[in-house]
């Protein structure tokens, strides 16, 4: 039985426990324990997936709550992948920012088969400033 959550407070440890279980970790900075401090802290939309007390799975995102939400981690433990959880995860961020609200998010290259099954097509004007 999976429970899913909004903006229920995780700590730093927790998501980068789930970053590896996942197998993200390596793109993601971990070993930087101040910005992953304000990963957690500062994202302004965080659903979650629990087993009893473990985190299963996060979508992580930056939005205006309106126009846009930039979806920066999404990431589900490998025992509990291809069970829906990263489906589920996405479902309910675009509830919560409402469908007007454009979801945004750069995959990662394993994941580049996923997003199609998901909803999301791939966009060539994006740009980013390293
Ligand atoms: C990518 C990831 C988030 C997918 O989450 P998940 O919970 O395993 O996926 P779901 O169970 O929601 O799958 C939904 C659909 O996508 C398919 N799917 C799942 N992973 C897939 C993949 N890597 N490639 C192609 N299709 C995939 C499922 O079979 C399912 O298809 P269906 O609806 O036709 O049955 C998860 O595998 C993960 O955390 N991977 C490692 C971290 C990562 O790469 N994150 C993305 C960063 S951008």
């Amino acid at each position: 039985m999976i429970r899913y959550a909004v903006n229920e407070t995780i700590d730093a440890d927790q998501f980068v426990d789930l970053l590896n279980r996942a197998g993200l970790a390596p793109r993601r900075p971990v070993h930087d324990r101040a910005c992953v401090e304000g990963m957690v802290t500062h994202a302004d939309l965080t659903v979650t997936a629990w087993h009893d007390d473990l985190l299963v799975g996060v979508a992580r995102s930056v939005t205006d709550y309106s126009y846009c939400c930039y979806v920066s981690d999404l990431a589900v433990d490998r025992e509990y992948q291809r069970t829906g959880i990263g489906k589920r995860l996405l479902d309910l961020t675009g509830e919560q920012v409402g469908p007007l609200c454009k979801l945004l998010l750069f995959s990662a290259p394993a994941a580049e088969s996923y997003y199609p099954h998901v909803g999301f097509a791939s966009n060539p004007n994006g740009w980013v400033r390293e």
